[in-house]
């Protein structure tokens, strides 16, 4: 029983670590990707492993979507999964509300001609404007897919709400939406504990999101309909996911989180 109990001695640190993250999300997040280093399997990011293997898993949910259209990677971070989409749709649209990691993300992609970035908060009005304007200069108009992994469970409830509403004229009829997000089913201590910390330490990656960034949530099927209410959305398939972090505990293999998946249209 004491071995069980032994990861609530964390607490302190994890008290300690939260209290210097900025309390605005945005300054939070910009902050942060300003502080990135080095991404990929041995970069400083707790959710880029570097590899494919994890959007692979989701190909044939994606196959779903119609492969002439756009594909829209809402919350892309420093890209990663923005440069996998470029091969399998014609072009891939990557948004983050942080400049710091939409320079990043375009640092990154370099060479990728099918693969663009744009600054934008997909919970604010005008979102919609922002995207299509992003695809009209790549040639690209009328609807498109999009692509969610690792945002929702960040936002809180109003801002999901707001972020799938917003989507709605960026899908139309034609397009489709495919999240993927950590459904994480225990306490914040159980959460780092799981990815590896102890109270003696805790891997690099793991401390650079705790120490500034805001504390996530879980996302799963109940956020989801509340998100993505059946008025608007028809959910045309649902499971659970593996999200693969940068690794943590062997070099060689990324650490899973419990996730959650969903492919939706609009009505
Ligand atoms: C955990 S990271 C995931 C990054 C990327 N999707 C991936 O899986 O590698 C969450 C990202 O969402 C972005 N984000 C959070 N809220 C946002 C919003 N309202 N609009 C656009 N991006 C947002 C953050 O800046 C951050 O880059």
């Amino acid at each position: 029983m004491f071995s069980a109990l032994r990861k609530y001695l964390l607490i302190p640190r994890l008290i300690r670590l939260s209290s210097a993250a900025p309390k605005d999300p945005l300054t939070a997040w910009d902050q942060y990707w300003g502080r990135v280093r080095s991404t990929g399997a041995s970069g400083d990011v707790l959710w880029d492993s570097g590899s494919a293997h994890e959007l692979h898993g989701y190909l044939p949910t994606l196959e779903q979507l119609d492969p002439a259209l756009p594909i829209v990677d809402v919350g892309c971070g420093n890209g990663s999964f923005t440069r996998l989409l470029a091969q399998h749709f014609p072009h891939a649209l990557g948004l983050d509300y942080s400049a710091n990691a939409v320079d990043r993300a375009r640092h990154e992609a370099e060479g990728i001609t099918t693969a663009s970035f744009a600054v934008c908060d997909m919970t604010a009005p005008g979102a919609a404007q922002i995207v299509a304007t992003a695809l009209e200069a790549k040639g690209w108009e009328g609807d498109a897919n999009v692509f969610i992994r690792g945002v929702l469970h960040v936002l809180d409830r109003s801002d999901r709400a707001a972020l799938a509403a917003n989507l709605l004229p960026v899908v139309g009829t034609r397009g489709g939406v495919f999240l993927a997000e950590t459904n994480f089913p225990g306490t914040p201590v159980d959460y780092v504990s799981h990815l590896g910390a102890t109270r003696n330490s805790i891997p690099a990656p793991l401390e650079g999101a705790i120490r500034g960034l805001p504390m996530p949530g879980r996302f799963g099927a109940a956020q989801r309909a509340k998100a993505f209410p059946t008025a608007d959305w028809n959910l045309v398939e649902e499971g659970s996911a593996s999200i693969e972090t940068r690794p943590l505990s062997n070099p060689s293999s990324p650490d899973l989180i419990p996730g959650y998946y969903a492919l939706l249209r609009a009505r």
